[in-house]
């Protein structure tokens, strides 16, 4: 059985999508696309359909990411039977998605950070700020993706 992994932000238009397409290319490029099923949504239904916002896309072309393809969806109680790894960008994403959790939930419910050596532990909301919130999502991202391939390649 393929391992599935969901992350999860506010809106799924900058945070989660960038978590989504850097671990996609993580898995693919360690040979692992049908081993590890990726996918990503938001605790808010917002901006469903949409694709990522603009300057997460450019942020992340710019760093060989390709995020183009990608639409939102709002989390759903059904995704805690369907993912085996449930992971969000900051402590309110944690919270709403620990209400929403269903009792026969099977999911492993963490901070996404918590896979990286980082001193942080959120990756901050980048929406209403200034392009160094995109490039600091970035980089926490890649090295929670690095953490999480690592772990999730020990349970395969
Ligand atoms: P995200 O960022 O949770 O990383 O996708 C946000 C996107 C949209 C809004 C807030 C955060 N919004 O208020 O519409």
């Amino acid at each position: 059985m393929p391992k599935r992994v969901l992350f999860v932000c506010l809106g799924n238009i900058c945070r989660s999508p960038t978590a989504h397409g850097v671990f996609q290319q993580r898995v693919d490029g360690a040979g692992l696309s049908e081993a590890v099923l990726v996918d990503s949504a938001g605790t808010a239904g917002w901006h469903c359909g949409r694709a990522p916002d603009p300057r997460s896309q450019a942020f992340a072309a710019a760093h060989g990411y390709d995020l183009s393809a990608l639409r939102a969806r709002q989390v759903a109680a059904e995704d805690f039977r369907q993912f085996d790894y449930i992971l969000a960008m900051d402590r309110a994403n944690l919270s709403d998605l620990q209400a929403l959790r269903p009792v026969d939930s099977r999911a492993e419910l963490a901070l996404f950070l918590d896979y990286a050596d980082g001193a942080c532990d959120e990756v901050p909301d980048p929406y209403y700020g200034g392009d160094d919130g995109f490039v600091t999502v970035l980089r926490l991202v890649e090295a929670a993706a690095d953490g999480l391939l690592t772990a999730i390649r020990r349970t395969l």
